[in-house]
C-alpha cells in the first residue's frame, strides 16, 4: 500500500488516475474522486505501462465508455498495466474490459438494462461493505453483459440482467462494477469509490482545494521563472480564478490588462477594477473603450456583423495595450478542463480539439507562451478556488457573459443610449434573482432590448416605448437549455420594477424558448 504523503509536495501527492474509454464518463468520475479527497487524473486509454509506473498512481480507475468490448477497434488497456500490482477498478465498459482481457466472457446481444436496477450482493465482498444493504438499487447502462469472471476472480453481486454486477479479485488488487458508482442514482455508489480509493487502494482522504493552490503556485513559477507575464481580463468568472491564482505565485511579474468595450453590465467594470487593483493589488491597465467602440458600431444592426466588429476591436486594443510589455514571455488564460475535452476520435478517446479563448479571440500571431492553471479543472472547482484565493461571491459565482457583451442583447443599433438602458433592467433582472435566492439554480437571466415599440398607458398618458425582454433559462453546459420556470410573482415584481425605474420602457415580456431551437442569447 502506498503511505500517507503530504498531499501539498507534488513529487509525492498521492494520484488515482482515470482511464478514459469516454470522455463523459471519465470527467464525473474524476470529480467524485475528488470529492473523496484524493486527487484525479484523467488519461487517454492508450496509457502504457512504463507511463503508469511511470506516474506511480495510487490506484487506476477504468471509466466506462460507449463502445461494446466486441466491436473492432474497441479501446483495450496495455494487458501489461493489469501485472502492475497497482489497484484498479473498473466501471461498466472497465468492467468488461478487465473481464474479456483477463480470460472470462463477455455475453453480447443480451437484454441490456438502462436506468435503475435491484443489485444483489452475494459471497464475501471486499469491495462491497456490510454497511450497504445485501439488495439495493444501482444505476446501469450497458448492453453486453459479463457472463463469466476471470480465473482468480470471484462474482459478488448481480441484478437481474447482469449475473455478474461486480467482480473482484483482492489477491490481484482488481474490481470491477457493471453499474454506475459515480452517478446520484446509485445510492450507495459513493461508498463503493471510498471503499476502492481508501480502503483497497489505501489513499488518504486528504487533497483539497487549497492543495490546488499550492501545487498550482509551484507549477506556474517553475514555468514562467522571473518573466513577465500578461492575462487579459474579461471580468468572468475563469480568467479572474486564473489571474488570482498567478498573482499569488508570482506577484508583481503579472501584469492584468482590462479591456473595458462598454459593452458590460452595470457596475461590471468599476467591480473588476476594485477587486483587481485595490483589493488584490494586482498591476492592471484598465482601457476605458467604450467610445471607439460605439463609434466602429455606428450604423452595424446584422448580428454576425456586429459580434465580427467588437472582436476584431477588441484584439485590436489588446495589442495596443499590451505593445508595451515587450518583455512579457507569458500569456494566462483561464481554459477549463472541459474547454479542452471532447469525447472525439474513432475509439471514443478524449482529444485537445479546441483552445478556448476567454477574452474573446487574441492575437493569432502572439507569440506568447500560455499559462493555463486551470486546465485540469471543473467550473465548479473553478469556483470553490476562487473562493479560496479570496475573490468576492459577485466575482466567483458571476453567470456566463457573452464576450461581445450587450452588444449581442441589444437587437439593431448599439448606441451609448441604449446600452444605458438595457444595463439598468438587467440589473434590476439579476438583483431580484438574487433576492429570490434563485442565483446559482438559473444558468443565466438577463435583459434583452429589441428594436420595437408599443403602445401603452402611463399615469393619463399615453405612451410609445421600448418592451425589455426577460430571458431566464436553466443549463448545464449551454448546449441545451430550457427557459426557467420563474415564479409568477417574481416576474411580476422584475416588470414592475423595470417599467417604473427604466425610462423608455413600457412593457415587458418573458421569453419561453428552449435551445433548441432558441439560442440563449438573442443574437
Ligand atoms: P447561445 O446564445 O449560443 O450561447 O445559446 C451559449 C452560451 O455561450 C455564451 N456566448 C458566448 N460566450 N463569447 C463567449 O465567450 C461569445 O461570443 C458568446 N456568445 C454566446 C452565452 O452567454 C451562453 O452562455
Amino acid at each position: 500500500m502506498t503511505p500517507a504523503l503530504p498531499s501539498s509536495d507534488l513529487s509525492t501527492r498521492q494520484e488515482v488516475l482515470v482511464v478514459d474509454f469516454g470522455a463523459q464518463y471519465a470527467q464525473l468520475i474524476a470529480r467524485r474522486v475528488r470529492e473523496l479527497q484524493v486527487y484525479s487524473r484523467i488519461v487517454p486509454h492508450r496509457i502504457s505501462a512504463d507511463e503508469v509506473v511511470a506516474a506511480q498512481p495510487a490506484g487506476l480507475i477504468l471509466s466506462g465508455g460507449p463502445k461494446s468490448v466486441h466491436v473492432d477497434g474497441a479501446p483495450t488497456l496495455d494487458p501489461a498495466i493489469y501485472e502492475l500490482g497497482i489497484p484498479i477498478l473498473g466501471i461498466c465498459y472497465g468492467a468488461q474490459l478487465i473481464a474479456s482481457q483477463l480470460g472470462g466472457a463477455v455475453g453480447r446481444g443480451m437484454r441490456g438494462e438502462y436506468g435503475r436496477a435491484e443489485m444483489t450482493c452475494a459471497g464475501v465482498s471486499d469491495l462491497l461493505t456490510d454497511d450497504m444493504p445485501t439488495v439495493h438499487d444501482v444505476w446501469m447502462s450497458h448492453f453486453d453483459a459479463i457472463t463469466e469472471v476471470p480465473e482468480g476472480f470471484v462474482a459478488t453481486a448481480s441484478t437481474p440482467d447482469a449475473p455478474v454486477a461486480v467482480l473482484e479479485s483482492t489477491p490481484r488488487k482488481i474490481w470491477g462494477v457493471q453499474f454506475h458508482p459515480e452517478v446520484v442514482h446509485s445510492p450507495h455508489g459513493m461508498e463503493v469509490l471510498s471503499q476502492f480509493l481508501h480502503q483497497l487502494a489505501g489513499c488518504d482522504p486528504e487533497w483539497k482545494m487549497s492543495s490546488v493552490v499550492d501545487e498550482q503556485v509551484e507549477r506556474i513559477k517553475e514555468q514562467v521563472g522571473d518573466a513577465r507575464v500578461i492575462c487579459g481580463l474579461s471580468g468572468g468568472v475563469d480568467s479572474s480564478v486564473a489571474a488570482a491564482l498567478v498573482h499569488r505565485a508570482i506577484g508583481a511579474q503579472l501584469t492584468c490588462v482590462y479591456v473595458d468595450t462598454g459593452l458590460m453590465r452595470k457596475g461590471e467594470s468599476e467591480q473588476v477594477v476594485e477587486t483587481f487593483r485595490r483589493n488584490m493589488g494586482i498591476e492592471l491597465i484598465h482601457v476605458d473603450a467604450g467610445q471607439r467602440f460605439f463609434e466602429r458600431l455606428e450604423g452595424i444592426l446584422e448580428p454576425e456583423a456586429k459580434r465580427k466588429a467588437i472582436g476584431e476591436l477588441f484584439i485590436r486594443i489588446f495589442e495596443e495595450h499590451t505593445g508595451g510589455l515587450s518583455e512579457a514571455k507569458f500569456l494566462v488564460q483561464g481554459t477549463l478542463y472541459p474547454d479542452l475535452i471532447e469525447s472525439g476520435g474513432a475509439d471514443g478517446t478524449a482529444e485537445v480539439i479546441k483552445s478556448h479563448h476567454n477574452v474573446g479571440g487574441l492575437p493569432e500571431d502572439m507569440t506568447l507562451e500560455l499559462v493555463e492553471p486551470l486546465r485540469e479543472l471543473f467550473k465548479d472547482e473553478v469556483r470553490a478556488l476562487g473562493t479560496e484565493l479570496g475573490l468576492p461571491d459577485e466575482m466567483v459565482w458571476r453567470q456566463p457573459f457573452p464576450g461581445p457583451g450587450l452588444g449581442v442583447r441589444i437587437i439593431g443599433e448599439v448606441a451609448p443610449e441604449r446600452v444605458a438602458v438595457l444595463q439598468e433592467a438587467d440589473a434590476i433582472v439579476r438583483e431580484e434573482i438574487a433576492l429570490a435566492g434563485l442565483e446559482r439554480e438559473i444558468w443565466q437571466a438577463f435583459a434583452v432590448l429589441p428594436d420595437i415599440r408599443s403602445v401603452g398607458v402611463m399615469g393619463d398618458e399615453r405612451t410609445y416605448g421600448h418592451p425589455i425582454i426577460i430571458r431566464a433559462v436553466t443549463s448545464d453546459d449551454a448546449m441545451t437549455a430550457d427557459w426557467a420556470r420563474l415564479p409568477y410573482d417574481l416576474l411580476e415584481r422584475m416588470s414592475q420594477r423595470i417599467i417604473n425605474e427604466v425610462p423608455g420602457i413600457n412593457r415587458v415580456a418573458y421569453d419561453i424558448t428552449s435551445k433548441p431551437p432558441g439560442t440563449i442569447e438573442w443574437e
